[in-house]
């Protein structure tokens, strides 16, 4: 029986895959949530029924629940100043919050950031990224010159002289991380230090259950996503492998997350992408499509459910289950439109309280059946709201 699941982003990121780490953990009681790509390039915002709204980069969503161990995996990069923040903040809403952060993962220095925005500032280079250092860092670790996060546990003047240089020698920056702010993370952080890949290797084979939390989406993928305007990470479920340190044999269950429409932040390719921009602000001002970021707050660029991309992303994400969000923000229209296979009705109603499969506008089941018929996936989970609470489990039932 398998005891693992998966959620990763079947487009350019911002699908939803937060909201349903979190209602994964909470439906299997988790006992461990794991994110293991990316760093704080990565924004999931989740929801609980009246609650305020609040974003993770760094830490899985799913950490939120009591009894639910959050571990940060080798394949991350991490920005100490986020996360300490981060865990701050799960230790407001969850007194229980506890975290591994393996020792390998790679650390964001602000030479890091400085240069991934050096690097967009120069003509021809632009990708949008979100300016977070995640590509600078990625190459260091590659060019086995980066500093990994279980240094903070060792000596911290021999730290210190190695970002110094990696920031004066290599970045060609002023930008020095001091030894005051060395010591506060090596404080703050490391008591969470330590073997992730061992910690959630063990509960597998203990027979516990585990949430993998994925980050950004598979076109965004470093192979497989619309290069060069990717990220720099694999993004797809097979990540898991290098970035969590578990085989991949040992993982099931892989719900891809598909937004009712696309969405991409930053430059590149966007077939689909609506020029009409009455039609394309209808969906930003309904589905809140803005990147809510810590260093730019940019509108999300806004299109068609992209049949390519989707068929792309199914093949080498091989999902189990598809995620649907959004379909209460694209069903105000009175038109959608699948490029290159045509156009149907939207829903013109309210399906935010919606419970049942047996409930749901016709329209909204044959936009759920031609998604099915592109991916050759079978749709899982429909959501109908951005709390938590708003998700309909139709795993096991045929829909139309
Ligand atoms: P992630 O990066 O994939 O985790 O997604 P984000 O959190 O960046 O963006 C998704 C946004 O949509 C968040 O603000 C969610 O609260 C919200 N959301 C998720 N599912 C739905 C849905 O079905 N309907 C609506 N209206 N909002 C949703
Ligand atoms: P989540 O996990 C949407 C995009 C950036 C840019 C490209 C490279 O919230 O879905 P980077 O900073 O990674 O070097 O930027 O990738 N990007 C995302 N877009 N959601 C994300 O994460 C993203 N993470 C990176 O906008 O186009
Ligand atoms: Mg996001």
């Amino acid at each position: 029986m398998s005891n693992t699941a998966t959620v990763v982003g079947a487009f350019w990121g911002d699908e939803g895959k937060g909201k349903f780490v979190d209602y994964i953990c909470r439906d299997v009681e988790a006992d461990v949530a794991v994110r293991f790509a990316g760093g704080s390039n990565a924004g999931h915002t989740i929801k609980h029924p009246g609650e305020e709204a609040i974003t993770m980069r760094l830490l899985p969503t799913g950490g939120s629940r009591p009894g639910t161990l959050s571990v940060i995996g080798a394949g991350v990069v991490i920005d100490p100043d986020i996360l300490i923040r981060e865990i701050d903040t799960m230790k407001g809403i969850n007194p229980d919050f506890d975290l591994v952060v393996d020792y390998r993962a790679h650390i964001v220095l602000p030479s890091h950031r400085e240069l991934d925005t050096r690097k967009e500032g120069a003509r021809g280079a632009q990708i949008g990224t979100t300016r977070s250092g995640i590509g600078p860092t990625y190459a260091d670790k590659a060019n086995r010159v980066g500093i990994r996060i279980g240094d903070l546990t060792g000596d911290l003047d021999e730290l210190y002289d190695k970002a110094r240089l990696l920031a004066t020698d290599i970045h060609h920056s002023t930008n020095i991380v001091s030894r005051d702010q060395i010591q506060q993370w090596s404080r703050k952080l490391s008591e969470f230090i330590g073997d992730g890949s061992r910690v959630v290797n063990g509960v597998i084979d203990d027979g516990g259950s585990v949430v993998f939390a994925g980050a950004q989406g598979a076109l965004l993928d470093i192979d497989f996503g619309t290069y060069p305007f990717v990220t720099s990470t694999s993004c797809l479920p097979s990540g898991i492998g290098s970035g969590a340190g578990v085989d991949p044999r040992k993982v099931s269950e892989v719900v891809g997350v598909v937004k009712a429409y696309c969405t991409r932040i930053g430059a590149g390719d966007f077939p689909t992408e609506i020029h009409d921009e009455e039609v394309a602000s209808i969906i930003r001002e309904a589905g809140n499509e803005y990147e809510h970021g810590v260093h730019i707050d940019r509108p999300r660029r806004i299109g068609w459910l992209d049949p390519e991309a989707l068929e792309l992303s199914a093949r080498v994400g091989n999902y189990d289950w598809l995620a649907i969000t959004m379909l209460d923000v694209i069903g105000r229209l009175d038109e959608i439109e699948i490029p290159g296979v045509g156009t149907m009705p939207g829903w013109d109603c309210d399906i935010g309280d919606i419970d049942s499969p047996d409930e749901l506008p016709v329209g909204l089941l044959r936009y759920l059946d031609e998604i099915e018929r592109i991916s050759g996936c079978r749709v899982g989970y429909i959501s109908v709201g951005a709390d938590t609470s708003q998700v309909i489990d139709v795993r096991g039932r045929y829909l139309w």
